[in-house]
């Protein structure tokens, strides 16, 4: 084996993220516009959805949400289009970072939350695909909400979210000076609010302030989330249908 090829991983949330966004993909029939969600999870869900198209033939037609899921879903040579050319669509699968009791959920710790909520909002059937660790009583606890802001007003935005008890930190990148410019050309701040008690006032009151772009909180958004648990079995839970009234 080349001593660059990693080891493949297969600890226990691997397979389970593995399994639940197969499950989860099962969802998804031949003439769906699918949303096509970011970060690890999400991952698994594109590469079921190149295998189907290629194996049952179908005609599916995928919006990424981010350059991640954009190259991917190419390389797996699924059909791509646009919301200009299709504004609803009927499925989308996507990972989160935590999930609470009433399926809210806080995203964007790849900082593609914007288009992440845009392409939610587009769709039919909103599903997400987590592991068992992403389950919390309060999002927010020890996880920051990433806000995505643009540059020009980032330090305003500090200062407000000071002023109401958050930590905010520019989010800085890894492989290059300075901070993450995200796929918008934006900055992300994560915002330490401790546990949240009520997440749809918490992102109403952010979402007021001139210069956010979008944040991480998804209230009421989810409609099945597909949880992979230790032992690998899955669990489906499912919002109430009248989740919006
Ligand atoms: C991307 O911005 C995020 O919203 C991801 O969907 C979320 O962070 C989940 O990623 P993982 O599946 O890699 O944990």
């Amino acid at each position: 084996m080349s001593r660059w090829r990693s080891k493949p991983d297969v600890s226990w949330q691997e397979q389970a993220k593995k399994k639940a966004a197969l499950e989860a993909v099962s969802l998804v029939k031949d003439g769906d516009i699918v949303g096509l969600g970011s970060g690890s999870t999400a991952a698994f869900s594109i590469e079921e959805i190149g295998d189907r198209i290629q194996k049952e033939k179908l005609k599916i037609l995928g919006v990424p949400t981010s350059y991640q899921a954009f190259i991917h879903a190419s390389a797996k040579a699924i059909p791509l289009t646009t919301l200009n050319e299709h504004p609803h669509l009927d499925i989308i699968i996507d990972g989160a970072d935590q999930v609470d009791g009433a399926l809210n959920l806080l995203k964007g710790r790849g900082g593609a939350l914007t288009k992440e909520k845009i392409v939610a909002s587009a769709s039919q059937r909103r599903v997400y695909v987590v592991d068992e660790t992403k389950i919390v009583n309060k999002l927010g606890t020890n996880q920051s909400v990433p806000v995505e802001v643009l540059p020009f007003a980032y330090p305003t935005i500090m200062l407000k979210i000071s002023e109401m008890r958050g930590i905010p930190i520019l989010r800085e990148a890894s492989k290059k000076a300075g901070p993450v410019i995200t796929d918008n050309g934006n900055f992300v701040l994560d915002v330490d609010f401790g546990p949240i008690e009520n997440p749809v006032e918490l992102n109403c009151y952010l979402k007021t302030m001139p210069g956010v772009v979008e944040t991480g909180i998804f209230a009421k958004i989810a409609d099945i989330v597909y949880i992979g648990k230790r032992d690998l079995t899955i669990q489906r839970r499912e919002q109430r249908p009248n989740k919006n009234t």
